[in-house]
């Protein structure tokens, strides 16, 4: 029976329906699921999922009720799916627990190096001809200190760039990761790392623990020519608050690839409509901010790593396996 995927990028689709191929017959939809996209799926057993899919209760209902058995989400996180719902609806989510994390840390550390060397800013003006260094000036990274918050696969391969570049590295988890330690890691309470680093990185999961992790007194703690880096989750940020160190000029750049408010604008034009959502209207104004569409992910490496394990998970629902990508049911 045909599986019907949401959300699927041009680039993606052939990479999809190659992982597929021999597998089962797929449909690719550039649409995203949410409430209104959902009955679509109606007649279908298994849908495929893109990281912005609005996976709460009532768009699980309305799946359950049109037959779809399993949810198989094409990325890491999966802050953005009810897991009780699917649970109680009888539902297999399932989602990738594992693919290339140097695609998010080398691009978490482009996002550092952009808004410390204001390359974005250089580019607009040398293609207007104006060759002037005014306000480029940026820092040597060499000798400066990295703070990592979560030292998962993500923040390993970060810290191994930053250690690269002759960083001092400081590490904030719950559990030590002792590949950091080797580099020279010191796990250190967050309220000290945001006072001692000039590079800030986020790589923790979004949970109810680690929402607005970075609220306005973390902000206020932080250095004020420091470099805040999110290619985590946008609602591990308060995005009002760090609009409001903004406008009093502080940071020396702050790179965000996620945005709290992100579901039904990233990955989308909306460059025709008018703009809703003051705060990021607000916050692409400020020069020493880069804003990026969710993209941290999307190299061929990590995207055909992702296609393939969300293959790998369609079957052995079919065949009746368990992995550990397997959310629900939960045992
Ligand atoms: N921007 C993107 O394209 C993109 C792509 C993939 C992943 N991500 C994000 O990156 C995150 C990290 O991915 P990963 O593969 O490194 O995950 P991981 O599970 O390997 O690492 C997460 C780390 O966070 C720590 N952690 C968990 N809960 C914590 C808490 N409450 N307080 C402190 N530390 C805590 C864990 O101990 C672990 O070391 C994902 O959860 C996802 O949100 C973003």
């Amino acid at each position: 029976m045909e599986i019907l995927a949401f959300g699927v990028q041009a680039d993606e689709k052939p990479l999809i329906e190659r992982a597929f191929r021999d597998l089962e017959d797929i449909r690719c939809l550039d649409v995203f699921l949410n409430e209104d996209t959902a009955p679509i799926a109606a007649g279908h057993e298994i849908v495929s999922t893109s990281v912005n899919a609005d996976l709460g209760a009532a768009v699980l209902e309305i799946l359950a009720a049109g037959g779809i058995r399993m949810v198989a989400q094409r990325s890491t996180g999966f802050n953005n799916v009810d897991l009780e719902a699917a649970e109680r609806l009888g539902m297999t989510v399932a989602r990738v627990s594992y693919y290339s994390p140097y695609s998010v840390a080398e691009f978490a550390w482009a996002l550092a190096m952009a808004v410390n060397r204001r390359i974005v800013r250089a580019s607009i003006r040398t293609r207007d001809f104006d060759f002037r260094l005014h306000g480029l000036m940026g820092r040597d990274l060499h000798g400066r200190t990295a703070g990592v918050l979560g030292t998962g696969k993500i923040g390993e391969a970060f810290a191994r760039i930053a250690h690269g570049f002759g960083m001092r590295l400081l590490g904030w988890d719950v559990a030590e990761n002792p590949a950091c330690a080797e580099l020279g890691m010191r796990y250190v309470p967050k309220e000290e790392l945001f006072a001692r680093s000039d590079l800030i990185t986020l790589h923790v999961p979004l949970m109810a623990e680690t929402r607005h992790l970075i609220d306005a007194s973390a902000l206020k703690a932080m250095r004020d020519d420091a470099i805040l880096v999110n290619s985590s989750r946008g609602g591990l940020i308060d995005s009002a608050a760090l609009v409001g160190e903004l406008r009093a000029g502080r940071f020396t750049g702050v790179g965000l690839d996620v945005y709290e408010a992100e579901a039904g604008l990233f990955y989308l034009d909306k460059s025709l409509e008018a703009v809703e959502d003051d705060t990021l209207a607000r916050l692409v104004t400020f020069p020493n901010v880069l804003v990026t569409s969710h993209q941290a992910y999307y190299t061929e490496d990590a995207v055909g790593q992702i296609v393939d394990a969300t293959a790998r998970n369609v079957l052995d629902y079919r065949e009746g396996r368990r992995s550990e990508n397997v959310l629900v049911p939960r045992s």
